[in-house]
């Protein structure tokens, strides 16, 4: 009987290493899009604030953040996304298993993980296909409280947010709060 176990346990070892190693590549290459990605907003944003403030950097954030999203996943392979528990954009709405894992997350958070660490992948079957599917969360910075914030929000912005997205739940974050998530999939 004792046998029996050890050997159903080097089968299950020997199955699942070359299965974890093919997962450390693939979280190595969505983190590097993800860097890729962060850099092109950002640099977009610092660039809408610099020529006209918040109020214009919004329209950069609102026109450019999806056509970035959408050239990342093009020339990548993968398809890249931002969701949140809190969406200012209903198209990041969070799908259940986003919800579930930006969940868990907060959970760390509150147990005392830094944020910047917190990430989370998987291997399922969709259609009959692999999927690898990856979320890294997204601190939020000071510079984000320009439009995430709370009372600090200047009204200018308030009210350009509220005729962009009137159902915005994207308000009222502070420094270091999870403001959403990265999600990246790709087929395997
Ligand atoms: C100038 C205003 C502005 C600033 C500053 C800003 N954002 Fe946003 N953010 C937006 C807008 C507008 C959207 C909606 C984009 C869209 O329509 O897809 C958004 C969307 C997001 C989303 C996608 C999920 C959602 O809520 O729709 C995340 C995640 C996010 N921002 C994180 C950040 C982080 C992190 C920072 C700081 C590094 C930041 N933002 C700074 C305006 C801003």
């Amino acid at each position: 009987m004792k046998n029996r176990i050890l050997i159903t346990t080097a089968l299950a070892v020997t199955l699942t290493l070359p299965a974890m190693a093919d997962n450390q590549e693939n979280i190595m290459e969505a983190r590097k899009i993800i860097k890729q990605f962060a850099t092109q907003l950002k640099t977009e944003l610092k660039k809408g604030m610099k020529e006209g403030g918040p109020v214009n950097a919004i329209d950069v954030c609102h026109d450019k953040a999806p056509g970035i999203a959408d050239s990342v996943s093009a020339s990548s392979g993968w398809t890249v996304a931002r969701t949140s528990l809190k969406p200012r954009a209903t198209s990041n709405s969070p799908l259940p298993w986003e919800r579930k894992v930006m969940e868990e997350f907060e959970a760390k958070k509150a147990a005392g993980a830094d944020p910047k660490t917190l990430d989370y992948s998987e291997v399922v079957e969709e259609d009959g296909k692999k999927l690898f599917r990856y979320m890294k969360a997204i601190p939020t910075a000071k510079v984000c409280l320009n439009c995430h914030g709370g009372d600090n929000v200047k009204p200018e912005v308030v009210m350009r947010l509220k005729s962009l997205y009137p159902s915005d739940r994207a308000r009222g974050f502070k420094e270091g709060d999870i403001r959403g998530a990265f999600v990246l999939k790709k087929t395997l």
